[in-house]
């Protein structure tokens, strides 16, 4: 297998389960050097234990809320500490906030906790990413927006309006860091089976594991491109191919991973 990442260093913000794992499993496997940073540190480790164990390279993992500006730095430092050096930021944390609550019932907290964490989340892990990378005049950061960002109406207001805040941090970082050769893009996916959509709903893992597969087959139904679920997996290849060198042009770019959906919900 051709190693897209080899040599590199990647830090992967929510990388201890979801999509964030599947990239970290397939960032490795392309022969990067992969530092989790999560909030879940039990399941953290051992997800980077056992992809360390698989791939052959070495993953760690840092405990880091990415809402605090202190834990973010220290995450990046610890990167740069171990590997030497931060080439690639992936900001995949994020949290989808309460389930559907009428307009008049929404309070202001409700709102702050989303965009704490993915807002101002992806915010610091550019901040801290830019502060390493700039001196090298190197590196790439890619932040997670969703097919919210461009379709309506399908998730909590707070949730839409927080990912779509992401893309234009995303196309306004790309802007200020393209001076220093580093390109900032988004990538934005449409419904995939993660622990995400389920957590608030308390099932188990059985439980979880059949609603995942009526999850799929549901998005896959809802969705533009008929006969496909789109896997976790997916959207890290998508990100793979954000972050490599192969794609050294593309910057302020929004990539929706959504099989056409969002130009189907469009009109
Ligand atoms: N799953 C989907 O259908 C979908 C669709 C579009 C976009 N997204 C986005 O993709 C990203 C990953 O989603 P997922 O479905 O894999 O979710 P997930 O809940 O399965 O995983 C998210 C990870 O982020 C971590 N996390 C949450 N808050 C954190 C914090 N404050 N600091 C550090 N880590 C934190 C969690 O512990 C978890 O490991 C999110 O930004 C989400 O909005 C998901």
């Amino acid at each position: 297998m051709a190693r897209r990442l080899q040599g590199k260093v990647a830090l992967i913000t929510g990388g201890a389960r979801g999509i964030g794992a599947a990239a970290a499993r397939l960032f490795s496997q392309h022969g990067a050097k992969v530092v989790i940073a999560d909030i879940r540190s039990d399941l953290g480790r051992s997800v980077s234990n056992q992809i360390q164990l698989e791939s052959g390279h070495p993953v760690s993992y840092v405990q880091c809320d990415v809402a605090s500006d202190s834990d973010m730095q220290n995450a990046v430092d610890a990167a740069v500490s171990t590997y030497g050096k931060l080439d690639i930021m992936y900001s995949n944390a994020g949290i989808a906030g309460e389930r559907f609550d009428p307009l008049a019932k929404i309070k202001k907290e409700a709102f702050g906790k989303v965009f704490d964490v993915n807002v101002y989340g992806s915010f610091l892990a550019a901040k801290h990413a830019a502060r390493v990378m700039v001196p090298r005049k190197s590196g790439t950061i890619l932040l997670t927006g969703s097919a919210v960002t461009a379709s309506y109406g399908t998730t909590p207001h707070m949730y839409s309006a927080s990912k779509h805040a992401v893309v234009g941090l995303a196309k306004n970082l790309c802007v200020e860091l393209g001076e220093f050769g580093i390109r900032v893009n988004c990538i934005s996916s449409f419904g995939t089976p993660t622990p995400m959509g389920s957590e608030s709903m308390g099932l188990d893992e059985k439980t979880l594991e059949e609603m995942f597969t009526t999850i799929g087959n549901m998005f896959s139904a809802v969705g533009n491109l008929k006969g496909v679920v789109l896997k976790p997996e997916d959207v890290a290849e998508a990100a793979l191919n954000l972050v490599s060198d192969e794609s050294k042009y593309l910057s302020g770019l929004n990539l929706l991973v959504d099989g056409g959906y969002c130009l189907k919900s469009a009109y």
